[in-house]
């Protein structure tokens, strides 16, 4: 009762709800001026270098080795020589230690390696923080477990590792793509070579100083940095078991042309461009949140993004209202600011890329949204981009953007929405927003997409696998499946594997 005797106040709104900045402290990471290979334990001085930048304002990080055919030559005989002298014929229990060893130890670093993550790559530090490290670690305690299990995974069939993996990642996850690639190949016994991309070459650099302190044997991971002309080293590397590729459609047809006939082992994780799709039925703000977690996450630097947002028609200026307005709260700018929900755009090239599509969207007469936001003038920044009035030929709907770029299409029935979502070279991931279970179920029958996430979007877990369909590429990573490229099988005839 006292409370409400008490005169009422009038509240004053403030008028602008902007946050403070509240930046991450980069001093936590400690930048070398230069880095060699990391080869059989040691490091490696290389003969040429480049210098690696921050994409939010372009400052100069360090000096990274451009490695020569010969520098691979070198990895891949002390990838050999590890595998030979031990690593292929260690217990699983003892190798499921270094692993473990491994998680642990990025766990403990973890804030170290986002930052790093963000100042190389220019993604949020809330991503980084969040999702990228916590995921990276449980991808070493994921497949620590599997280590002496092999056996129980795939009985009777007397797994073996291949050898040496030749590894080469993209840029958009730069740990996280490591994690997903080096801790299979490990767990099953193989020793690796792995190539970073060329702009985002430092978190694999400090992991370095991780696989020291976890007292890996030497050259049991090599890890050399450089650009297309080292990863197609790498390939052509006669010493190489299997190669596991992620990135773009187009090196991945190029890689498997190479490896054409030589019988080695490849897997491929491309491009994709998801549909996400939305009937009347479904919860509209949450599938807002879906949306913009689908596309705006990580710049839309992401294979899986839900690129294409398919509406049913009933519900289609209801949500694009609320999409639009929810896109007005989005945070652009310092990806090492918690605040930040949106980061810089990677490289040049990609910034490039992204502006040369959007001037196509709008050429060809789609309608072009943007909410208002002050772009940093230093560095590499696009705005959070909708595009409606889409038609399904344009380049907008058919290319994959990798940039936080989304168009809008409608659909009426749910048929129209499945013959829509796989008019498309790609397969990689799609999105279902509906209340109804049995139709969740029957349009995850039909999407002919290695993933379909129902009523979420963009969520991981190293227990599930991922890969693709068409041209997204072949092989799974994660789960169970994760392991069968890193694994020969003694019976493969009976068995067929
Ligand atoms: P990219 O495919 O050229 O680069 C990915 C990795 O492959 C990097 O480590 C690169 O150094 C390496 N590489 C390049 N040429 C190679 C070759 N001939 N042999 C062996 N390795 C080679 O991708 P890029 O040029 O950075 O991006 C172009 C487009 O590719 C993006 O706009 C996006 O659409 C797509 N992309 C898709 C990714 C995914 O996660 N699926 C990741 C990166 C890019
Ligand atoms: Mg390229």
């Amino acid at each position: 009762m006292a409370e409400l005797d008490k005169p009422q106040r009038e509240v004053e709104v403030p008028g602008d709800w902007t946050y403070a900045s509240a930046p991450e402290s980069r001093d936590i990471v400690e930048i070398a001026d230069r880095y060699g290979h990391f080869v059989g334990g040691e490091w490696l001085e290389p003969t040429e270098t480049y210098e690696t930048i921050a994409p939010r304002d372009e400052e100069p990080l360090a000096a990274v080795g451009q490695a020569t055919a010969a520098d691979v030559g070198r990895a891949v005989a002390a990838a050999r020589t590890a595998y030979a002298d031990g690593w292929s014929s260690l217990p699983g229990s003892e190798r499921a230690k270094y692993l473990f060893r491994i998680a642990r130890i990025l766990q403990e670093r973890s804030r170290e390696f986002a930052v790093l993550e963000s100042l190389n790559g220019g993604k949020p530090i809330k991503e980084s923080r969040d999702v990228d490290l916590p995921l990276a670690a449980a991808h070493f305690f994921y497949y620590a477990g599997w280590a002496d299990k092999l056996e129980y995974a795939f009985p009777n069939r007397r797994p073996r590792p291949v050898g040496v993996a030749g590894q080469i990642i993209p840029w958009n996850f730069p740990l996280l793509m490591l994690a997903w690639k080096v801790a299979p190949a490990l767990a099953c016994g193989n020793t690796v070579v792995l190539k970073p991309a060329e702009t985002t070459p430092l978190t694999a650099l400090l992991f370095c100083d991780v696989l020291r302190q976890a007292e890996l044997p030497d050259g049991v991971v090599n890890i050399i940095t450089g650009d297309g002309r080292t990863g197609a080293a790498l390939v052509e590397s006669e010493d190489v078991d299997k190669i596991a590729f992620t990135g773009s459609t187009e090196v991945g047809k190029e890689i498997q042309r190479r490896l054409a006939g030589t019988g080695k082992k490849l897997t491929l994780e491309l491009g994709g461009k998801a549909a996400n799709i939305v009937f009347d039925d479904a919860a509209l703000d949450q599938a807002v949140e879906g949306i913009v977690n689908g596309i705006y996450f990580n710049q839309g630097h992401v294979c899986c993004a839900g690129s294409r947002l398919f509406v049913q028609e009933s519900i289609y200026e209801p949500l694009v209202a609320k999409l639009e307005r929810r896109l007005t709260t989005l945070r652009v700018g310092d990806p090492l600011d918690k605040n930040t929900d949106v980061g810089a755009i990677n490289s040049a090239a990609q910034l490039e890329r992204i502006r040369e599509l959007v001037a196509s969207g709008e050429e060809e007469g789609a309608e072009i949204y943007q909410p208002p936001c002050v772009l940093p003038e230093k560095g590499y920044w696009f705005a959070p981009t909708v595009f409606t009035n889409v038609a399904q030929s344009y380049r907008i709907a058919q290319e994959e953007i990798f940039g936080p770029v989304l168009s809008v299409l409608t659909f009426r029935t749910p048929e129209e929405a499945i013959e829509k979502a796989n008019n498309t070279p790609y397969g990689l991931s799609a999105g279902v927003w509906t209340e109804k279970g049995s139709r969740i179920l029957w349009m995850a029958q039909r999407l002919r997409a290695g993933v379909v996430w129902a009523n979420t979007f963009n969520r991981f877990d190293p227990s599930s696998p991922f890969g693709g369909y068409k041209e997204s590429g072949f092989g799974r990573e994660g789960g169970l499946h994760g392991l069968e490229p890193y694994l020969t099988f003694e019976d493969s005839e009976t068995f067929g594997g």
